[in-house]
């Protein structure tokens, strides 16, 4: 789209009408991050905290997110980081499939204007919306290219919140999820080791 930008999808995302997310929302929720992140985090849908304040990943799942995120040694500020849906579905409930697909162009603009290098794809929601993946405890922890993106596969940190073990597999992955970072940046010219193609 000729002359988008991040803030112009944020503030039709602010005032859009196009599901009934829309009739129950306090905030929508656009995303976050720089332009020019490298690593582009994609959840399910904002919860309480985020309907509250109108920015992802600031609850609780979000502080566990940003504790992991430091440990791999990965900045917050140097990510982008969205969800599947922009506004919160009543109770916590998943995610519709007419939401998904009313909120799909926003978050195609916004991965087409950050241009990260990879796409961290948090839990299952994700998983399934974007590559219709249906288990992702099975397929977490790998790295895979689909129609010309690379995709890095992990839970949620919402499941990691009762679950010590859970826990220490996030934090696993993001630090795989850093060391792929590191040799993507320090091969430029890209000389990608042959990836797993997802189908
Ligand atoms: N869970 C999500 O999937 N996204 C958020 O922004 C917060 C919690």
């Amino acid at each position: 789209m000729k002359n988008d930008s991040l803030e112009k999808v944020a503030a039709e995302i602010i005032g859009c009408p196009l599901c009934k997310l829309a009739r129950t929302r306090r905030n929508a929720v656009p995303g976050e991050g720089q332009v020019s992140a490298k690593i582009m985090f994609i959840g399910e849908a904002p919860g309480r905290n985020e309907d509250e304040k109108g920015r992802p990943f600031v609850g609780y799942a979000g502080k566990i997110l940003d504790e992991l995120l430091k440990k791999a040694g990965i900045q917050r500020s140097e990510v982008f980081i969205t969800n599947i849906v922009k506004c919160r579905p009543p109770d916590n409930r998943i995610p519709e499939d007419d939401e998904i697909s009313a909120c799909r162009p926003y978050l195609e603009r916004q991965i087409a204007l950050v241009g990260p290098k990879i796409i961290c794809i948090l839990g299952r929601t994700a998983y399934s919306s974007l590559l219709g993946g249906k288990s992702i405890t099975a397929s977490r922890g790998k790295i895979v290219k689909n129609g010309g993106r690379k995709y890095f596969l992990t839970i949620h940190p919402a499941a990691t919140i009762y679950n010590k073990a859970m826990r220490e597999v996030l934090e696993q992955d993001l630090s795989k999820l850093a060391n792929e970072i590191k040799r993507l940046n320090s091969d430029d010219n890209n000389k990608d080791k042959p990836l797993e193609d997802f189908f």
